[in-house]
């Protein structure tokens, strides 16, 4: 299998400024995986997954979501529409999941099922404000199903996150995803509201790098849309940070 590289300006940009954009959250704390996994069966055998709402110059067409908390409570809609964000029909079948999410003691933003199918990809791209340094929206990862094969990169960082896990990253930063391996890649995905709770799960170290993170996190996003732009000309527009397109097309 053939790794990412490290080569990237944005990589060695991140780098050189020695930040952390990753941080293991509840590190005495692993999810009953069995648990997890016997959940998702459940709800992806009674709800069909809807394509990803971000644009498909990210993502070769393996990139599919069910919501478990969303605007209205549709499980098939993806897209960041605001309040209200409710609970939805599938989570009734997963109720470990959401005693998980419930103990995350803030307002819940998108709660969703992320699924990376086999051999499949996600093209670097970043999150606008998808970051703990915004102040207002963090997003943790419980990964579910996951194989030695997923490859992932949050911008310099190989990210090697384990099944039952609860991982934050700071997806501000561009990021990609490949899975080398022959099964879905399957994460539950927490957009959670910042407040004293949130930011309790954090290290004051890793809270402290804000002002290092800040400095270089725009610098980066400009490299790597600099770069999609410089590949793909023609679709230039797909590579500028927009908000979501308004079809979420069910698949
Ligand atoms: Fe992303």
């Amino acid at each position: 299998m053939e790794s990412f590289s490290h080569m990237y300006p944005w990589q060695i940009l991140s780098r050189m400024s020695g930040v952390n954009l990753t941080h293991r959250l509840h590190k005495d704390r692993t999810f009953d995986v069995a648990k997890l996994q016997a959940e998702v069966t459940q709800v992806i055998a009674n709800f069909n997954p809807a394509g990803h709402s971000s644009s498909d110059a990210y993502h070769d067409g393996g990139w599919s979501t069910i919501g478990l908390v969303t605007h209205k409570g549709d499980p098939f809609e993806d897209r960041p529409l605001g309040s209200p964000y409710e609970k939805t029909p599938a989570i009734e079948l997963a109720p470990y999941m959401e005693s998980i999410i419930d103990s995350f003691e803030t307002d819940k933003k998108r709660v969703r099922l992320m699924e990376l199918q086999p051999q499949k990809s996600i093209f670097w791209h970043y999150d606008k404000g998808e970051t703990i340094d915004s102040g207002k929206t963090a997003r943790i990862h419980i990964p579910i199903f996951t194989n030695e094969k997923v490859q992932v990169q949050l911008s310099h960082e190989d990210v090697v996150w384990k099944a039952g896990e609860v991982w934050y990253g700071d997806f501000a930063f561009p990021h990609r995803l490949y899975n080398a391996g022959t099964a879905s890649r399957v994460h539950l995905v927490i957009d959670v509201a910042i407040n004293d709770f949130v930011l309790s799960l954090f290290s004051p170290d890793f809270l402290a790098a804000k002002d290092r993170r800040i400095r270089v996190r725009r610098p980066c996003q400009r490299l790597a849309v600099a770069y999609q732009i410089a590949r793909n000309p023609s679709q230039w527009s797909k590579f500028l940070p927009a908000a979501p397109t308004p079809s979420a097309a069910r698949q």
